[in-house]
């Protein structure tokens, strides 16, 4: 489903991923590791089409880096469930808005948009907030909007970046519960973090990014 094949991605001539081959399968868990600065969120990147390789071929689905046009990028992006670090809700939406949104600027028709959203909010444990404002949720609600956001369009993949980052090990941990639930129901996830505790609860497929190479390793 998502294919790295000699993969190179340098910045300012400084090389950050070298030769790179790997192969994500559907409905897989993939937890990616590395110290600051190895590459995670650049091979995030990748498969988001933010970022194309100086040498080498991503594919994902019917897509790849030599091949696709400017159009179809918001297409396969639609696809691909992000959440990132610094995510963003919109200030003066509520809950429900900030997530309809996200299916809004698909063309999605208006009850199919109820139904979604209202189903989403129930699987990140949210239903009873769907009203509230984002300056009314603790930090952990916040992300659970932000992965409802990233989960309404039914993604191949959903890419999360360091997201229990900013969170306390109890919500952290609840964080890794969903993303479970999301991948039990076929959505592959590919989790970029630091938190190695989390890594070992989460059961999966482990890449380690270190030296511009990718390999997997049994434990961390
Ligand atoms: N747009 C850019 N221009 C120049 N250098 C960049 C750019 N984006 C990233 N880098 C550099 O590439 C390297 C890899 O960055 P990346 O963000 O992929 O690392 P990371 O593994 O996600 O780190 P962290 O764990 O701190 O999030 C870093 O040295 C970073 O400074
Ligand atoms: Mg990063």
């Amino acid at each position: 489903m998502i294919r790295f094949e000699n993969i190179s991605v340098s910045y300012d001539q400084q090389p950050i991923l070298i030769d790179v081959n790997a192969h994500i399968k559907p409905g897989e868990f993939i937890s990616l590791v590395g110290e600051s600065g190895v590459g995670k969120t650049t091979l995030l990147k990748l498969i988001y089409f933010d970022v194309f390789p100086n040498a080498g071929i991503v594919s994902v689905a019917e897509y790849n880096s030599e091949t696709i046009k400017k159009k179809d990028i918001p297409k396969i992006r639609r696809k691909i469930g992000v959440v990132f670090q610094d995510f963003k809700l919109i200030e003066d939406r509520n809950v429900y808005d900030n997530v309809a949104f996200a299916l809004q600027v698909t063309g999605a028709k208006r009850n199919e948009i109820g139904k979604r959203v209202l189903r989403v909010l129930a699987d990140v444990g949210l239903s009873h907030k769907r009203d509230s404002m984002p300056e009314e949720l603790s930090g952990g609600e916040q992300q659970r909007v932000v992965f409802a956001r990233a989960l309404v369009n039914e993604p191949i993949v959903l890419l999360a970046d360091e997201p229990t980052g900013n969170l306390d090990p109890t919500t952290a941990l609840d964080i890794l519960q969903l993303l479970k639930l999301i991948n039990s129901r076929g959505t592959a996830v590919i989790l970029a973090t630091h938190n190695y505790d989390i890594v070992r609860k989460a059961g999966g497929r482990i890449i380690q990014i270190k030296d511009g190479k990718v390999s997997e390793i049994e434990s961390i």
